[in-house]
């Protein structure tokens, strides 16, 4: 059975993955830690078992956990079309007192499993000669973002390491799209200690994100930006200085945190 593997589907943008391919009659893979809020999900979009959801509750911090996805996948006979990476999550605060464990973690869960959970399932879509890959990554990711240091890189990483898999795979009918939002209405800021209502870019709708993802797929775009201002304050570095790139990212992902603030002496005026 062909599926779409969605990982970070328990919630935020992953979760309204789930809700639209469920809509699209596309059968499942989710991965998360929260099995618990995985069944809810599917109770709610697929009470009656069609389409065909299953649940692989792991932990992407944990190396091993991309294989044994794989090994899930291959023992239920379900053949990955689409894989969906959108587990991650970030850290806002000085990097001197970032905790190691959350530092590690993040590495793993979003960079190096995404890496590997795509270079698992690939094989399987070049001999396929069909497939497609969607990468959260963030505007944050284009340049460096003071506070969010550690998150801002592995989100480049996922937009050059998707970049070159865009063109690597384009002849063998893979397509690998990289999606850069601004700030979205998810449990993400909270987690990440970040405040996007002190900032002042808009929040939007984890369905602008995704409806915006899936038509970027099948256009075969490499970056997709789901509102016109996060395209634009991309495309505005290109005529500023990269310290004024810096400042502005500094200005415009204020945090507060046990008594640090980028608003003050970091912020840009
Ligand atoms: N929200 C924003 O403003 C924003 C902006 C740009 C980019 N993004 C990106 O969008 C993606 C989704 O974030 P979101 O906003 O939807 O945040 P969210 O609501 O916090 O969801 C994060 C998802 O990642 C999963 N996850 C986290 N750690 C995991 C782990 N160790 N193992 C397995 N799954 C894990 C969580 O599931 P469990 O907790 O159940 O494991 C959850 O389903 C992230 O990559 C984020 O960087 C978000």
């Amino acid at each position: 059975m062909s599926c779409t593997l969605i990982t970070g589907a328990s919630n935020g943008i992953g979760r309204e993955f789930v809700r639209e391919f469920a809509r699209r009659k596309s059968d499942l893979v989710l991965v998360a830690r929260s099995e618990s809020l995985l069944r809810q999900l599917i109770a709610e979009v697929s009470p009656a078992g069609s389409p065909e959801i299953h649940i692989c509750a792991e932990d992407l911090g944990d190396p091993q956990s991309p294989q044994r996805v794989y090994e899930y996948c291959a023992r239920n006979a379900l053949r990955v079309e689409l894989i969906v990476n959108c587990a991650g999550f970030g850290f806002a605060g000085g990097y001197a007192s970032m905790p190691l464990d959350e530092l590690q973690e993040m590495v793993q869960v979003n960079t190096a499993a995404m890496a590997v959970l795509v270079r698992l399932f690939i094989p399987d879509m070049i001999a396929q000669k069909k497939g497609g890959v969607i990468n959260i990554s963030s505007i944050g990711g284009f340049q460096g973002v003071p506070f969010l240091g550690l998150y801002a890189a592995t989100k480049s990483f996922i937009i050059t390491f998707s970049e070159s898999l865009h063109e690597e795979l384009s002849d063998q009918g893979i397509k690998v799209v990289v999606v850069c939002p601004g700030y979205v209405e998810t449990g993400f800021h909270a987690r990440a200690n970040q405040y996007p209502e002190h900032s002042i870019l808009p929040v939007s709708k984890p369905s602008v994100v995704v409806k915006a993802a899936i038509k970027g797929l099948y256009r075969n775009r490499l970056h997709v930006f789901p509102t016109f201002l996060d395209f634009l304050l991309v495309f505005l570095q290109r005529f500023l200085p990269r310290r004024v790139v810096l400042k502005t990212a500094a200005f415009l992902a204020p945090f507060k945190y046990k008594g640090e603030s980028s608003t003050s002496e970091n912020a840009l005026f």
